[in-house]
């Protein structure tokens, strides 16, 4: 196993794997062949979203989407999941077998005790329920949704999550959010990335780390979530190493300085200021991973810019 991998140690256990819910017509022609990795060297778990004996697996992965963006009002209705997410792009993660489910993985996942809200299986009467998580081949752990855009080489992370928010402090499988997000841009070759989360979230520690993070909008107020931060990295696998590592960035340190303002995720004030900033042309503007690692979520933190090139 690559040593950078070594905390997270489960991506060793055979009966975790990752997988890919794509409709054929989507499916990567050469996955992997951008970026130069050897993390991910087991063959994913591949599965149609269309396909109905799938509905388990999707179900499986709204209950933990609903349950994590559920609190912040911000759950995925099934039709957005389908018209904006499966038809355009495609759902990366992990998967267990059910046999490789800890006891606390199986109480979060359990179909019964946290049915997937709206699931036709419910009332249909044309439709079989799997009720038992043992009655499914593979289990999902987490989700990576990614859309590519009109904008060539550019794709939009729509949805990360993972099981570990949900279970008890120290029970999860370290690095699966991320690693969640890093095999999706991996195998889909994707070379710049933009993504959207609220200022604050625990989420940006993971985004920071896949390229420089440039923010593109700093106040969102055409959101329901008008705190949201819109970012773009330039995909950057020598970025990716440092999540594990914590080493100092030293390619950052180089290319960007202070600018001396801060952003404060308590403050929406500073989101519009730091906003007209991005609107004035004055950018671009990015946070360092670094220092979002270092602080606590609710912290200040330093706005960077490109430093003068001679
Ligand atoms: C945010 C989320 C995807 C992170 O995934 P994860 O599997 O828990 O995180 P990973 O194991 O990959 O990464 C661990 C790192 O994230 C940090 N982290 C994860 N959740 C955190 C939290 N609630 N508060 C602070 N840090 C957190 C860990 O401290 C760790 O950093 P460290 O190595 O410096 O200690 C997951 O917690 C989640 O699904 N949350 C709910 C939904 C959400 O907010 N999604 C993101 C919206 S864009």
């Amino acid at each position: 196993m690559n040593p950078l991998l070594s905390k997270a140690s489960w991506m060793e256990n055979d009966d975790i794997r990752p997988y890919v819910f794509v409709r054929p017509e989507n499916q990567i022609a050469h996955p992997g062949s951008a970026h130069r990795l050897n993390w991910f060297n087991k063959s994913p778990v591949m599965k149609d979203p269309l396909d109905i004996p799938e509905l388990a697996f999707a179900d499986r992965i709204y209950s933990l989407e609903a349950r994590a963006f559920g609190p912040s009002n911000m759950a995925m209705p099934r039709w957005v999941f389908y018209d904006c997410a499966v038809m355009p792009g495609f759902v990366a993660g992990f998967a267990a077998r059910p046999s490789a489910l800890t006891p606390a993985m199986r109480e979060v996942l359990d179909p019964k005790k946290f049915p997937a809200i709206n699931s036709p299986v419910q009332s249909s009467k044309v439709l079989k329920e799997v009720t038992s998580l043992d009655d499914m081949d593979w289990v999902p752990l987490s989700l990576f949704i990614i859309i590519p855009t009109m904008h060539k080489g550019e794709w939009v992370a729509h949805n990360l999550t993972s099981i570990n928010s949900l279970l008890p402090e120290g029970q999860g499988l370290y690095g699966l959010g991320f690693l969640s997000k890093a095999f999706g841009l991996w195998y889909a070759n994707v070379e710049q990335c933009s993504g959207m989360t609220q200022w604050g979230s625990p989420a940006l520690r993971l985004h920071s780390n896949f390229g420089h993070m440039e923010i593109i909008g700093a106040y969102a107020p055409v959101h329901s979530h008008a705190t949201t931060v819109t970012y773009r990295v330039q995909v950057n696998t020598q970025v990716w190493e440092k999540f594990f590592t914590k080493e100092e960035d030293y390619a950052f340190l180089e290319n960007y300085g202070p600018t001396g303002r801060f952003i404060d995720p308590k403050d929406e004030q500073s989101m519009l200021d730091f906003q007209k900033r991005i609107e004035r042309e004055e950018g671009p503007f990015y946070l360092s991973a670094r220092e979002i690692a270092q602080k606590k979520l609710d912290e200040k933190l330093m706005i960077y810019s490109l430093k003068q090139q001679y």
